[in-house]
């Protein structure tokens, strides 16, 4: 959450950081800000709210500048205001600074060290630039004093400062939350996702934590705390610039559902070999076959994956699987098998409370395997073993390519190991996967459907409840996370069963329940569910599948794999949501206060 740009160069700064703003809005986006040096000084500008009133604000100042760092902010400590919004300046106007992250010490630094500054603003952030100011004036060395600066912050941070006194330097850290340095001709930048800079840029040099980078207009220095000095090798970001565009599309929630038909062949090709088997990294083979449990760790769309993925790791693969919210697990850790394999679901690759359990669980010794759409970052860097979810970037807020992607690497996975243990199954996840892209396409094209569902069912209501059984309360859940999270209507995912045990008392005249029957064994039972719903004035909708239909049913999905059905009724829960929100009126790729990347715990 939050996003920092920075660029030193030759051209319009300003341009260069609001396109990178843009481009990063998805991590947050509740205030903005950019500062440019030129030469009568720093002049910042702030604004509440996104990155176009930024724009707007901008757009009236001429000044040519060729230095500067900017922010788009996930507000923490503060209020999302004004005052609050980066970039934060010390107390003589010097320093400049942008920060993504928490500080968690920052009261006991403002009491040690700025019991005489005057603090403007709410945020963790000022203390770290007024601490820069007040160790210069000791040190009368600013690379020193950013450098002591940093080593005494404890939290996450990934920071860039600008001094008025030194056009030619960027001074940047990092601890837990991510950054990256862009490398150009002449020109350099600071970026907390490449997407921000690709139209400038695709070499980047990656930075570990607790490290300094001294950025000029020509070179790059990477040091450690200590002052000495690191050689890294770039390399080259492989996502192509015109992926992290909207083209034709209104949002770009919209788009990336429609890529899934795509994602899933993409999946199919990134893990088939010459001989139409699955191709997989042996490591990762090895580290399934030595686990005599499984741990899968996530937090929000990625957890309902990982409830998807444990029924295909225990039914096909026989290996125990729990899956945990990655925020309890970190405080609240289970009694562990004796060879626990954890394996990290995360579209970002960066999500802190996923992060955090990893910390920990290194510490046990215990191997770890990241599956994620961000092969750099750092739960892909940190863990053992890493599967890449080919999906493309995702950039709506709200996670939809990347759940079905996480599914499809799961079912590979599962099988991958089966395999190995010569288990007696009958499922060709490769062929299988195929078969759901089509019917995915099948899916996108029937939008108009969809969205007459979406109007008949929650154009005016206030609650709504998806209800299933088996694997389809798996994908419920994740209905629900979805049309919550964009519509702001109140939703819940609940077990068919379940239901009547107290929960069915807020069924009101024409409450919406929407049911999933795409389980042969619980079919039956699934809509008695709904008779009990519909005789306490419910208003129902039943999306089954082919096979399983009875009269009345409001969509009927063509038929898939029993296995796999999470792939195919997510889509129509995904098209749902999308028009709910939009005949709401709501902000569908940037819903309040969400934000892409969760980076802080
Ligand atoms: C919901 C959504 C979030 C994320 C969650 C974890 O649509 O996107 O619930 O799934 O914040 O993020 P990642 O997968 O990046 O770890």
């Amino acid at each position: 959450m939050c996003g920092i740009v920075g660029y030193i160069g030759q051209q319009d700064t300003k341009d260069i950081l609001l396109n990178g703003l843009e481009k990063l809005e998805y991590r947050g986006y509740d205030s903005a800000g950019i500062a440019t040096l030129t030469d009568n000084g720093v002049d910042v500008f702030k604004v509440k709210g996104r990155i176009a009133n930024l724009r707007e604000k901008v757009g009236q100042d001429d000044t040519f500048a060729t230095m500067g760092i900017g922010h788009t902010r996930w507000a923490t400590h503060g209020a999302p205001s004004e005052e609050n919004a980066h970039p934060h300046q010390s107390a003589s106007g010097r320093f400049t600074i942008v920060h993504n992250g928490v500080i968690e010490n920052y009261v006991q630094l403002r009491n040690e060290y700025l019991a005489n500054v005057n603090l403007v603003s709410e945020t963790d952030t000022e203390v770290i630039v007024q601490l820069i100011e007040t160790l210069n004036n000791e040190l009368n060395d600013v690379t020193a004093a950013f450098r002591k600066a940093v080593s005494l912050l404890h939290g996450s941070y990934a920071v860039a400062l600008i001094d008025a006194e030194d056009s030619e330097t960027i001074y940047v850290a990092k601890n837990k939350s991510p950054l990256l340095v862009g490398l150009g001709d002449n020109f350099n930048l600071v970026a907390s996702d490449s997407m921000a800079t690709l139209r400038v840029t695709n070499q980047y040099m990656e930075l570990h934590d607790k490290e300094v980078v001294i950025v000029k207009r020509t070179n790059v220095e990477l040091q450690q705390l200590d002052g000495t000095v690191v050689e890294r090798e770039p390399f080259t970001a492989e996502i192509d610039a015109t992926d992290t565009e909207k083209g034709t599309y209104p949002h770009f929630m919209l788009k990336e559902i429609d890529e899934q038909p795509f994602v899933m062949r993409k999946i199919i090709q990134e893990y088939q070999d010459e001989n139409d088997e699955i191709k997989l990294d042996a490591n990762v083979r090895k580290a399934m076959l030595g686990a005599d449990r499984i741990y899968i760790i996530a937090a929000g769309t990625s957890y309902h994956a990982g409830l998807v993925g444990k029924e295909f790791i225990e039914k096909i693969a026989q290996i125990p699987v729990e899956v945990h919210v990655a925020s309890e697990f970190s405080y609240n850790m289970p009694l562990l098998s004796e060879k626990p394999l954890f394996i990290f679901i995360s579209q970002s690759g960066e999500t802190a409370d996923s992060r955090s359990v990893l910390v920990q669980t290194k510490e046990l010794g215990h191997p770890a395997l990241t599956i994620t759409n961000v092969p750099g970052s750092t739960l892909s860097r940190e863990a053992d073993y890493t599967l890449h979810l080919h999906a493309g970037p995702e950039i709506a807020v709200a996670s939809t390519k990347a759940y079905t992607a996480q599914i499809a690497v799961l079912a590979i996975l599962a099988v991958d190991t089966a395999k190995a243990k010569s288990l007696d199954f009958s499922f060709d996840p490769l062929q299988e996967l195929a078969i759901v892209a089509s019917v995915m396409e099948s899916l996108t094209d029937q939008k108009e459907t969809f969205e007459q569902i979406a109007k008949d069912f929650f154009a005016e209501t206030r609650n709504a409840f998806f209800i299933g059984r088996s694997s389809d309360y798996n994908v419920v859940q994740e209905a629900a996370l979805k049309l919550k999270e964009i519509s702001y209507i109140q939703a819940e995912g609940f077990a068919g069963g379940e239901l009547k045990h107290g929960t069915i008392a807020l069924i009101e005249e024409g409450t919406p329940v929407i049911a999933l029957a795409t389980v042969g064994n619980v079919n039956l039972s699934i809509r008695g569910n709904v008779q009990e719903v519909a005789a306490r004035g419910a208003n129902t909708c039943i999306i089954s599948m082919e096979g399983l239909e009875q009269e009345g049913d409001t969509f009927v999905l063509p038929h898939v794999h029993e296995l796999l059905t999470p792939l195919v009724s997510v889509v129509p829960m995904q098209l749902l949501s999308y028009y709910a929100a939009l005949h709401r009126d709501c902000d569908v790729d940037k819903p309040r206060n969400l934000a892409k990347s969760v980076t802080v715990e």
